[in-house]
């Protein structure tokens, strides 16, 4: 799908929070959006849009009133998403928009998923919003300030890894509880680790995976009190932990069909407890 492996891209994406003042090439605009208008779907079977507003060279009207509450600095382009309410379109949602961030990843640009922190109101005039639709999140998007040299790459997957939950508090076999060694995940150990570098909302990284024999089962688990109904009804954010989840099966998904490995998403709840009623069943991936 990519001009370079997904695993490299999904290892070298991170949020780049900073951004040079130099505003994206033309060129790489134009491909930018090339890619954006082409037809999105989700593998629940939802169609979210895209539209990418950038500043041109000289002129940054195209982002004025764009703001982000002060945590993204110089962003020079942003790309917003909208969906219709719908059956795990909020999954569909996620999916298609990190394999966008991975696109833009590709074409060597730093990028920042927004759940909350834009202004929801000049957002939605940028992609005339229509009735039914909502914005779950945006991404800055922009040259990174800080982009970190190559020869740190080693260090800087080994840092990312250590800000994720280790494999035993995230896949199990068989059922709740019973860690998944690497060694047993087999051809599914490297899906599984890019899986485990995806970005999350506030880094809560709710999903779980169990193998049942040829069957991986995807559930969500929901952080307690996240991320707070008065702040939810404040923000009026969208349930990001369900954009998690589909960002989740995308890592999951490409990495499995660029090395071959044959699959399709199927809902079929197996009979699995489940360890608290914060946790609940999405999808499964049949081999
Ligand atoms: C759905 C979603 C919403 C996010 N919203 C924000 C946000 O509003 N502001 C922000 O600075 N980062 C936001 N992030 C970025 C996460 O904090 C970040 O992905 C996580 O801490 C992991 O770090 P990494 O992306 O550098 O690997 C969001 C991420 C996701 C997936």
């Amino acid at each position: 799908m990519f001009n370079k492996p997904t695993t490299d891209i999904i290892r070298s994406r991170f949020s780049c929070r900073t951004y040079q003042e130099r505003p994206i090439a033309e060129e790489t605009q134009a491909r930018l959006e090339e890619y954006l208008a082409s037809p999105h779907e989700g593998p629940f079977g939802n169609s979210p849009r895209f539209k990418l507003v950038a500043a041109a060279e000289g002129d940054s009207k195209a982002l004025r009133g764009l703001g982000t509450y002060g945590f993204i600095k110089n962003p020079t382009g942003f790309i917003i998403g909208a969906t219709r309410e719908g059956e795990k379109s909020l999954e569909d949602f996620g999916y298609v928009m990190e394999e966008i961030i991975l696109w833009a990843t590709a074409l060597g640009l730093g990028t920042c998923w927004l759940g909350g922190t834009f202004n929801r109101s000049r957002f939605a005039q940028k992609i005339s919003l229509e009735e039914g639709e909502i914005i779950p999140a945006a991404i800055s998007v922009g040259y990174c300030a800080k982009q970190p040299a190559r020869v740190d790459k080693v260090v800087r997957d080994a840092a990312k890894g250590d800000r994720r939950f280790p494999w035993d508090k995230l896949f199990f076999k068989g059922r709740f509880g019973i860690p998944l060694g690497r060694d047993e995940a087999g051809d599914y150990a490297t899906p599984l680790e890019m899986l485990r570098l995806g970005p999350s909302a506030s880094n809560r990284q709710p999903w779980r995976v169990i193998k049942e024999g040829k069957v991986w089962h995807f559930y969500l688990q929901r952080t307690k009190g996240y991320p707070g109904r008065v702040f939810n009804v404040l923000l009026r954010l969208a349930d990001l932990q369900r954009v998690d989840m589909g960002i989740a099966m995308s890592h999951f998904g490409l990495t499995a069909e660029e090395l071959g490995l044959e699959g399709a998403w199927a809902m079929d709840e197996p009979d699995i407890e489940k360890p608290d009623d914060l946790t609940e069943y999405v999808v499964s991936w049949r081999t």
